[in-house]
């Protein structure tokens, strides 16, 4: 571009240095002619001295042989010219002639400064009344005019080596500027590859990339919950399944290592052996349950279920637990309130929920159990008087494993598997399960489930 930008510009300036030049050579010419032909010598030379001092030149007739007849400088007449410029016009057939050149060291130049490298030649033909008598030749210093050229050439030059190295920094910074979020998530990927869940991106700038930043560490939050979860869950059942093989080690090793122990003991230890095992078996049922639910493996056999029905059946199923510690389960059935869902799955909600009711009520407490339509929702309640639950523990009971109060749990035998089963399955169906409690005052546990299929809103 810098080369082309030059050459049209010093095309622009000979051109125009051409046609002043020529013009001029032209018209003095014709001035010279008549001088030249009537061989008025003195008045030829005043006339060249003086336009060439005007032009600020060199000028000389040459005559038909090619000899200098005059000149401006009076220094070369008589000497023969071997000028290209010349022999176009003489030989050449051409009536005016043009050239720059360049003069190596040591050859003569024809103008007044003998430093000059470049010197413009312009000659045209003087015709007489019988034809051509000669050529005038002006012999110009374009000296000044070839230096600017080149200053401006170098100026060009440097402003282009500007602009191109300005050009290739903003176009790495940019690409640098681009490509580091990505390298950066890329490391970041890698990293957690590598098993480092930890790791996350800086969120920085605008954007996709920001999105896709932000995307990624939502993921990798996930990720991380999940594989926390996963490691609390099994630390908790590994520790939930020790305590009653625990347990049972002891009762056994008390019947090896005492061969003569009385019977009724023996048979009471045999008892507790019984109970730790349907324990085991029970907790490891609710881990299969809720690891099949996990890998949703597990599929909804469904039909159309009679939720009176079964609220009413399940009630039936624990009347007797709770006659026996004198509790008074009531129940409130709306009768006809049919959905498609799991029959199994949704009998074991209603049997966690009127359960738990029970095992947190004391003797001679009241757990009632309502089943009502609102819409197109079945709304099943469990309200209980008992202990209650603590409003920090409310967010959490839903969870595996959690139990409010360890100790007594152990006592009760609850595994803290119950609610997260009920849960997982409430969910299944598109339901929402919410509690209401205060300490010492007892807790309502809430059921919608949808009877049209759709998800239940919140309420
Ligand atoms: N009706 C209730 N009243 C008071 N506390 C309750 C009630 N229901 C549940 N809880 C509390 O929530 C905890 C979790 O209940 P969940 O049913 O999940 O486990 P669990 O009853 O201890 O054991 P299981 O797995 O045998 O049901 C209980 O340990 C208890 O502290
Ligand atoms: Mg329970």
């Amino acid at each position: 571009m810098a080369s082309s930008l030059t050459n049209l510009v010093s095309d622009h300036l000979y051109e125009q240095r051409i046609r002043q030049d020529s013009l001029s050579v032209e018209k003095l010419a014709t001035t010279f002619a008549p001088l030249f032909q009537s061989a008025q010598g003195d008045a030829l030379q005043e006339a060249l001295v003086a336009a060439g001092g005007e032009m600020g030149g060199r000028l000389m007739v040459i005559d038909e042989d090619g000899k200098v007849q005059f000149d401006s400088f009076s220094r070369l007449c008589g000497i023969r010219l071997q000028l290209p410029e010349v022999l176009s016009i003489l030989t050449g057939g051409q009536n005016t002639a043009y050239g720059i050149h360049h003069l190596e060291g040591g050859q003569h130049s024809l103008t007044a400064d003998a430093a000059d490298e470049y010197v413009a030649y312009c000659t045209a033909s003087i015709i007489g009344t019988r034809g051509r008598l000669g050529v005038l030749l002006f012999v110009a210093p374009v000296q000044e005019m070839m230096t600017s050229l080149n200053n401006v050439q170098q100026q060009l030059l440097r402003v282009f080596l500007v602009i191109a190295t300005a050009a290739l920094v903003v176009a790495m910074v940019f690409s640098r500027v681009i490509t580091r979020p990505i390298t950066a998530l890329t490391r970041t990927i890698q990293k957690m590859g590598k098993g480092d869940l930890s790791a996350r991106v800086k969120v920085r700038g605008s954007g996709e990339m920001r999105q896709l930043a932000e995307s990624y560490n939502t993921m990798a939050d996930q990720l991380e919950r999940l594989d926390r979860s996963r490691n609390q869950f099994v630390s908790n059942a590994s520790h939930e399944l020790k305590t009653p093989l625990a347990t049972m080690k002891i009762l056994l090793e008390s019947l090896i290592y005492q061969p003569d122990m009385p019977a009724e003991l023996r048979a009471e230890f045999m008892q507790d052996m019984n109970h730790e095992i349907d324990r085991l078996t029970s907790i490891i049922t609710d881990l299969l349950t809720l690891t099949q639910m996990d890998s949703r493996r597990m599929e909804l056999h469904t039909s159309l279920v009679d939720l009176s029905e079964l609220t009413e059946e399940t009630l039936r199923l624990l009347t007797p637990a709770a006659e026996q510690r004198g509790q008074n389960l009531t129940g409130r059935v709306t009768p006809g309130c049919t959905l498609v869902a799991d029959r199994s799955k949704l009998s074991q909600v209603i049997y966690n929920l009127t359960e738990n009711g029970l095992k947190y009520t004391p003797d001679g407490g009241e757990v009632s159990v309502t089943l009502s339509v609102e819409g197109r929702t079945a709304v099943l309640t469990v309200k209980d008087n008992g202990v209650g639950i603590p409003p920090e523990d409310q967010g959490h009971i839903f969870e595996r494993f959690y139990r409010v109060d360890k100790a007594r749990s152990r006592e009760t035998g609850g595994t803290g598997l119950g609610l997260s089963i009920v849960r997982q399955m409430v969910t299944l169906h598109k339901g929402q399960i919410t509690v209401e409690s205060a300490p010492g005052e007892g807790s309502t546990f809430i059921v919608r489930l949808p009877m049209d299929g759709k998800e239940v809103s919140a309420s």
